[in-house]
């Protein structure tokens, strides 16, 4: 998807340069040049700066809980919840 019409500057750009460590709008705008002609996607580029809206991928990994812990894995005979892959059942 594209964030800056007049720059071509594609979302995955965006979200690259705040992985590589663009952190302000003015950042990106040195970096990819979003937001330095109409001005348009100003708001949209700035809501993938840490702590935007859509800056979230991040976030969420760090708020993650992970759904098989090793105390459920350990007991054998406690059947595992929420596996993944889930495991076949065969049918008779
Ligand atoms: S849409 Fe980005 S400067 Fe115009």
């Amino acid at each position: 998807m594209y964030i800056c019409v007049c720059n071509a500057v594609t979302e995955r750009q965006v979200r690259a340069s705040v992985d590589a460590g663009a952190s302000t709008l003015s950042d990106l705008q040195f970096e990819l040049g979003v937001a330095t002609c109409c001005g348009c996607c100003a708001a949209t580029a700035a809501e993938y700066l840490p702590g935007g809206r859509c800056s979230s991928v991040c976030d969420v990994r760090s708020i993650a809980v992970p759904v098989n812990t090793p105390a459920a894995v350990a007991d054998p005979d406690v059947p595992a919840a929420n596996t993944f892959p889930v495991p076949l059942v065969a049918v008779a």
